[in-house]
């Protein structure tokens, strides 16, 4: 069994003992509130979470507007906020702060303490970077790959060896990065326009002769660097359709009559680096900004073109500071290019594309656009919220783990510049979604390796129902 979470705890009762560990700040650690003065010579040194916490407030009678004006103080000292939902916020603090969080509070919240020792968690997932293994087994599911996390270059050679190795993969550049670094996309698509299926379709004939007019369906992760976990569902995908695409009985071949797939497992390949080189706890790009204190990065989740808005008092320290124009950041912009525009090869993106779906944690959530606003709703919400609940019982079917569906907006407090009100918003595409995978907060980000596994066996059975669903709705009629 897993700890689980530690009982309720008023903060009254536990600020006076916990803020009196001392908190020894050696030259690489950084203090987490007061925005940072220069960082020298922390670059090649691993930040340290020692006597750090994750506490959540539980905020469900507080006001819209009264949650609202929390958070925005909380990202004004340069806190860290995990995670939101309509009833809790959770917030990474130094043993140090939690006074200062006790009279930030509003009336009518309270506050427990949910990860007593996050140094310990942070060690608990790190890829053992002593005896890097690349003789992954590719032909099955079974491989030692989908039990640890890995390093950007790993998770490149893993999806590297897999298009060479399954004729049915290609990989496209969608774009650079900031620092320069490719960010790939991995195909799976089968040419059926030789394979003159007439047992297809009860005698329509009506089957399209060009490729091209498959259906795309966009798998896109790792906008946040330090959820780890997004990458690495989003390899296991692609392998679980690799390998089902050389079997002629299964529901991935039956799937590729129809669809391409198209998975981008780290869209934010700078953050992703940084994470596990320097600092854990990253979750934006690595982009110079022009800030006064040499902060960096861009929150790429809030940095889409579609009712953007500049924050009230910009702040490029904060973590989620959404950038001072739409589309400043690289990755976001490649990305929305591909789903306009298509892709340099002209074979994949733009029209073709007709679900995307980004992959963060945590949460166990399944949620379709949009984030900036409730009072907007999609004119296709009763079928994306169908779907979704769909999606959610595969999920709960395969594992037991129950995920949530509904309404960004009404289920997380998030910024507007989401890449979901995007791609919904003005590429129009239609079944567009963002998950929250694992967990529900006993780990957050750092989810342990063994659960790798269950949360991609979930998520896939999630994603191919929902290729079964926009089949029916859309392609079979
Ligand atoms: C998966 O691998 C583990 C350890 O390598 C092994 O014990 C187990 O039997 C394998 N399971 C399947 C279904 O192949
Ligand atoms: C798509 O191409 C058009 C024409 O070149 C360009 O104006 C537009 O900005 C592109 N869209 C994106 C999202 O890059
Ligand atoms: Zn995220």
């Amino acid at each position: 069994m897993r700890p689980r979470i530690l009982p309720v705890l008023t903060l009254g009762l536990l600020a006076s003992p916990i803020s009196g560990i001392s908190n020894t700040h050696s030259d690489n650690q950084r203090p987490l509130v007061l925005p940072a003065p220069l960082l020298t010579n922390s670059e090649s040194a691993l930040d340290r979470y020692d006597g750090e916490q994750v506490w959540r407030v539980n905020w469900e009678d507080v006001e819209d507007r009264d949650k609202r004006e929390f958070m925005s103080r909380l990202e004004s000292l340069n806190l860290d906020i995990w995670q939101t939902t309509s009833s809790t916020l959770d917030l990474r603090l130094p043993s140090s702060h939690l006074d200062h969080l006790h009279s930030l509070l509003p009336p009518s919240a309270s506050a427990q303490i949910h990860i007593l020792n996050l140094q310990q968690l942070v060690d608990a997932t790190r890829p053992d970077s002593a005896k890097p293994d690349k003789d992954w087994n590719l032909d099955s599911l079974n491989s030692t790959f989908h039990s640890a996390y890995h390093k950007l270059t790993e998770l490149e050679t893993f999806g590297m060896k897999l298009v060479e190795r399954f004729e049915f993969l290609d990989k496209i550049e969608i774009g650079k990065s900031w620092e320069r670094r490719s960010i790939w996309g991995y195909r799976v698509r089968k040419d059926t326009s030789d394979s003159k299926s007439s047992d297809e379709g009860g005698g329509g004939g009506e089957k399209q002769e060009e490729e091209e007019d498959k259906v795309e369906i966009v798998i896109q992760s790792g906008q946040h660097a330090r959820e780890w976990i997004g990458p690495s569902v989003a390899l296991y995908f692609l392998h679980s359709l690799a390998i089902g695409s050389e079997d002629p009985e299964s529901v991935v071949t039956q799937l590729l009559e129809s669809f391409t797939f198209t998975v981008v497992p780290t869209i934010n390949p700078d953050g992703y680096v940084w994470s596990h080189e320097t600092s854990r706890m990253w979750k934006k790009n690595r982009q110079d900004v022009g800030g006064k204190r040499n902060c960096k990065g861009i929150d790429l989740n809030s940095n889409w073109g579609y009712h953007w808005r500049p924050p009230h008092s910009p702040n490029p320290c904060s973590e989620t500071f959404p950038g001072n124009h739409a589309f400043e950041a690289p990755e976001p912009a490649a990305m929305a290019r591909y789903i306009s525009n298509g892709s340099s090869d002209g074979l994949s993106g733009g029209e073709a594309v007709r679900s995307f779906v980004d992959l963060h944690s945590y949460g166990q959530l399944f949620m379709f656009p949009f984030a900036y606003s409730c009072s907007t709703f999609p004119p296709d919400a009763e079928m994306l919220m169908e779907a979704a609940l769909g999606v959610s019982k595969a999920m709960r079917t395969t594992s037991g783990e129950k995920y949530q569906a509904g309404q960004a907006c009404s289920m997380t407090f998030r910024a507007p510049g989401d890449s979901i009100d995007y791609v919904y918003g003005v590429t129009d595409v239609r079944w567009t979604y963002s998950a929250e995978l694992r967990d529900t907060g006993t780990y957050g980000f750092m989810l342990p390796p063994d659960l790798i596994r269950p949360t991609a066996e979930e998520l896939t059975s999630g994603l191919i129902f929902l290729a079964k669903f926009i089949y029916k709705s859309e392609i079979e009629r």
